[in-house]
């Protein structure tokens, strides 16, 4: 942000920055509704606010259809001297949509505020600035990188944010014995994981749990993307079996990754991979596909692959007592970071882990 030298102006600039600092949590909340359904594009938030009021404010909903900043616009009649707070940098290349630094600097705004640059197209300040546009970029930035941390992770590194998620009881097993479908979450804490998935692009599984389990995968009020709702169900079966018709059930589409020479079954697509058994490959596969942000539901040998690869993990631990099954993957240690103490949620407790190397 914007430093400057007297006192005077340092007083007004914090205070300007707090008001920033409020508005773009407001834009932030604003893409926060577009989460899972904007894929393989950022679902951006956007404010437009003139003398201290919201004269426009609009977020990106579906992949081809209007930017944050020409939503926002397109309900605010006069933008001229407003500042525009939005999540990322506004774009400066003609894609589906045209730039969005072209619409602001038409539309006459005096400011634009961007809480992270965009690493796929950087020249949004110049641009601005050229046309004599104030513009700051750093505001709010960390929650930014978290909220939009799945589009950033696919530019820059290739492929998805993945985040890991498995129930333990409370002697450290995931199923009472392999295959067995083993209900582990109280009831509440069941409902809460159904309604996180909201926040994903696609749910992933292995053949052994889709087989054990028949799970539907889904999300109480889905998500649209595009005309279909999500998230996405994905399957990683070598053979591209599904055996699991809850998954085959047309309720939101479903893909089985799988090798070469196998096929999906009706109704299933299916993306062919040299070896599905390969994280790395997979996981490029699915970025490939525009993939944000994946949720890797399980089972052991799909955790056990993929764990060097999980950027967060949610562990649901149950009270239930096992006494035996398939043992839990290893919790996280060296190179992790663990999101404040566990969440109890009814009698489940929910402990959040970040990878910081
Ligand atoms: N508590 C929980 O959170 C939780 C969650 C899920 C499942 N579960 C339980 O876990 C058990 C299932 O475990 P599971 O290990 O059989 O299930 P899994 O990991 O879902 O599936 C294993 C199968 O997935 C395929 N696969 C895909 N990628 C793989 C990779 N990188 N490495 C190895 N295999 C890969 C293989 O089938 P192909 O050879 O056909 O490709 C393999 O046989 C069930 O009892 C289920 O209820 C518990």
């Amino acid at each position: 942000m914007v430093t400057t030298s007297s006192s005077k102006l340092k007083a007004q600039s914090s205070k300007l920055q707090a008001a920033d600092a409020a508005w773009m949590a407001r834009a932030l909340r604003l893409a926060s509704l577009s989460l899972g359904m904007t894929w393989p594009n950022p679902g951006v938030g956007c404010v437009l606010v003139r003398d201290g009021q919201v004269i426009g404010e609009g977020r990106h909903r579906r992949c081809g259809g209007l930017h944050a900043e020409t939503d926002a616009l397109s309900r605010c009649p006069d933008a001229r001297g407003a500042t525009a707070y939005v999540t990322l940098a506004p774009c400066t290349r003609h894609g589906r949509q045209p730039p969005c630094v072209t619409a602001l600097i038409g539309a006459g705004v005096a400011r634009v505020v961007a809480a992270i640059s965009d690493p796929h197209q950087d020249e949004a300040g110049a641009c601005l600035t050229t046309a004599g546009i104030a513009y700051e970029v750093g505001c709010l930035g960390a929650q930014a990188r978290h909220l939009h941390g799945g589009f950033l992770c696919r530019v820059t590194r290739g492929r998805p944010r993945i985040t890991g998620k498995w129930a333990t009881s409370a002697d450290g097993f995931i199923a009472a014995a392999p295959g067995h479908r083993t209900p582990i979450s109280c009831p509440d804490a069941y409902a809460l994981m159904r309604r996180r998935r909201r926040a994903f692009d696609a749910i992933v599984v292995g053949a052994g749990t889709a087989a054990a389990d028949n799970p539907a995968l889904t999300t109480p009020r889905p998500r649209w993307h595009g005309d279909e709702t999500g998230p996405l169900r994905v399957v990683l079966a070598r053979r591209g079996v599904v055996a699991a018709p809850s998954l085959c059930d047309g309720a939101a589409p479903t893909l089985v990754v799988h090798g070469p020479g196998a096929a999906p079954p009706a109704g299933v697509r299916g993306l062919e991979v040299g070896d599905p058994h390969d994280p790395v490959l997979v996981a490029a596969a699915l970025g490939a596909l525009g993939l944000n942000d994946l949720l890797i539901e399980g089972g052991a040998a799909v955790h056990a692959a993929w764990m060097p690869l999980y950027d967060r993990l949610e562990i649901y631990r149950g009270t239930v007592v096992l006494g035996g099954g398939v043992p839990a993957p290893p919790e996280p240690a060296a190179g992790w970071i663990r999101e404040g103490g566990p969440e109890l949620v009814g009698s489940t407790a929910i402990a959040r882990w970040t990878r910081v190397a």
